[in-house]
């Protein structure tokens, strides 16, 4: 995810530039770059990579004086991660950085070639700068450019623009995307897309609102909106760096549930055309000669494969198997050459899923990694890699990485469909409609948060947990009960629905809790007539459906989908919540629990 920098003063512009930097390394981040304005001239440094890449370019550089300098840690959207892509873009006189992603940039883009202008990056962000100059060659003030060029952009923006026919001052805008501007006892002005980059460094600052623009100058802060003049709210700033990271939320988990709609967002961009899926990491002869997936990882990466499995022979008519990957290695499996091996891991680190992906290469077969972590082993061992997107997790139970691989083992199911035919034009759009829809999904609803931390308090205790559910539910079940007995240290097991009767039904008292995933739109009749079957035995049964369930002692609204995938995200969000609210209430580190490590490095 980007990250968005920037100082006006007399101190070491490039220190204070590249600290700031490094406060928002957790974010995750493939190419970083400042640029520095002192009097009329300008120094710029771009580097792929880590900040220390940055850091030895600059070594040279230093400021005297006053300064305006503006930094970015760039999350590739549009275009390779390379250092031409890298903010910030340059246009004659003027340089600028931008978080979030402006939609219209391609029509923008059209008029000013149209209009001679050259463009060098294939960044969206490329257009803000161009756009300000233009407007400022037509005969527009800076401030007016300025506000002219963020009124034409659509989409999500943080920007910072500094310019030689303003030195002195730093632009800012902020629509979608987080900027704190801050200010200390010195009168120098900084900025944040986070508060972590900006702790120390100075003590009142201005979150920005959705709207707002203006500049800072050695004078002051100029704020605006709707062309009226803003009087700043100045707020205290935290004192924890950590507290900061977490933005406010309890844990890093949390977060990360809260997060999912914006990093689902990010993993489908680029990705949907209208009646395809573009994945132009792919080359288009992976899926030649192919004639089988198979699904390999550990833990709740595994929980996707599972989950993906049903979506693969489902849309994607090609047969699937999936395997625990420590079950993988020592099974003397037989490996097909017709058959893709596909690997997914959050990290791209996990021993024994990467072992697995060696031995598929040494058998001879196409191997495809689905990973969050670029660069990682396992990205460097597959043939082929698409990444999820999800921006560092930190949380050891996996939230937002769960569901980022769910999406993009679903495109995949539907790439192999387009690719084999199998899949019809009318499909397709429905599909990729409902895709849309996720993001939107995902969104924590606050009534239902507070619905089920209440309810929370009524399962501490017992002598187990079984989640259950039928087809695709079935993983979700597994993991969710993954979730809980991780972070809560409670006993808990993941069942098909249809299963129970063959021998887990005999658990059933009122101390044994149900979690029941009912979706209206997949097996609701059969999942229904399994869940009588418990309550009958007097099970405590919590249900999860968008129908209320008369036999449930318990019961977690959804909203109503016209479709089982919605369905599932949204219970994946309940499930995620319940196990936090429930780990939360009996005192656990929920961020780090007992005896877990969040890269399992080791066999
Ligand atoms: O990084 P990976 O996805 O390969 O990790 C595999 C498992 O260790 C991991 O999914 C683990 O089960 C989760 N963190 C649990 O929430």
């Amino acid at each position: 995810m980007c990250g968005i920098v920037g100082y006006l003063g007399k101190h070491d512009t490039k220190g204070i530039l590249l600290d700031g930097l490094k406060e928002l390394e957790y974010r995750g981040y493939d190419s970083a770059g400042i640029a520095v304005l002192q009097g009329d001239e300008f120094s710029y440094f771009k580097a792929v990579g880590k900040l220390v890449n940055l850091e030895a370019k600059t070594a040279g550089f230093s400021t005297s004086g006053f300064a305006a300098g503006i930094g970015h840690t760039r999350w590739a959207t549009h275009g390779k991660p390379t250092e031409i892509n890298a903010h910030p873009h340059l246009g004659e006189s003027s340089y600028v950085v931008h978080n979030g992603i402006i939609e219209n940039y391609q029509e923008l883009k059209n008029a000013l070639v149209a209009g001679g202008v050259h463009f060098l990056s294939q960044t969206d962000t490329e257009v803000i700068v161009h756009l300000f100059e233009s407007l400022m060659n037509s005969g527009m003030e800076p401030m007016q450019a300025f506000r002219e060029t963020v009124s034409r952009l659509k989409g999500a923006y943080a920007i910072l623009l500094i310019t030689k026919q303003m030195p002195d001052t730093i632009f800012f805008a902020k629509h979608g995307s987080p900027m704190i501007v801050g200010v200390n006892e010195s009168d120098e002005k900084f900025f944040g897309s986070s508060d972590a980059a900006l702790i120390g460094k100075c003590n009142r600052v201005v979150y920005l609102e959705d709207g707002q623009l203006g500049f800072v100058s050695r004078t002051g802060i100029h704020l605006e909106n709707s062309n009226a003049c803003v009087v700043p709210r100045f707020a205290a700033l935290p004192e924890s760096k950590l507290a900061a990271q977490k933005e406010g939320f309890r844990f890093f988990m949390e977060k990360e549930i809260y997060e999912q709609s914006e990093v689902l967002s990010d993993t489908l961009i680029g990705r949907l055309a209208d009646e395809a899926i573009v994945f132009d990491e792919l080359d288009p002869s992976l899926l030649d000669g192919i004639n089988e997936i198979k699904l390999c990882a550990c833990g709740t990466s595994y929980h996707a494969a599972l989950a993906s499995s049903y979506l693969f022979e489902r849309l994607g008519k090609i047969r699937t198997s999936v395997e625990i990957a420590s079950e993988l290695r020592y099974k003397e499996p037989l490996l097909c050459s017709d058959t893709l091996f596909v690997a997914i891991s959050q990290s791209g680190e996990t021993a024994d899923t990467l072992e697995t992906l060696k031995m598929a290469r040494a058998a001879g077969l196409k191997t495809l990694v689905i990973c969050n972590v670029d660069n990682s082993s396992m990205v460097r061992e597959a043939d082929a890699a698409i990444l999820t997107r999800a921006g560092i997790e930190k949380g050891v139970a996996s939230t937002k990485a769960f569901a980022t691989q769910m999406v993009v083992l679903w495109m995949f199911s539907l790439y192999v469909a387009q690719t084999k035919g199998a899949i019809g034009t009318q499909a397709m759009r429905e599909q990729i409609a409902l895709l849309r829809e996720i993001p939107a999904v995902v969104k924590v609803d606050d009534g239902l948060h507070e619905r089920i931390r209440r309810l929370s308090k009524r399962y501490l205790h017992g002598h187990g947990f079984f989640f259950i559910g039928r087809d695709i539910f079935f993983p979700l079940a597994l993991e969710g009960a993954l979730k809980l007995k991780e972070i809560s240290y409670l006993h808990a097991e993941g069942y098909p629905s249809g299963e129970m009767k063959h021998g887990p039904i005999a658990l059933a008292d009122p101390e044994l809790f149900t979690i029941a995933l009912m979706p209206k739109n997949l097996l609701y009749d059969k999942t229904k007539s399994n869940v009588e079957e418990l309550s009958a035995r007097d099970a405590t049964i919590c249900a999860i459906s968008d129908t209320p369930f008369e036999k449930a002692d318990d019961f977690i609204p959804i909203a109503a989908h016209a479709h089982y995938m919605p369905e599932f995200f949204e219970m994946m969000v309940v499930l995620q919540l319940l196990s936090m609210e429930i780990a939360i209430r009996l005192g656990n580190d929920v961020d780090m629990p007992r005896n877990l490590a969040k890269s399992v490095t080791v066999e």
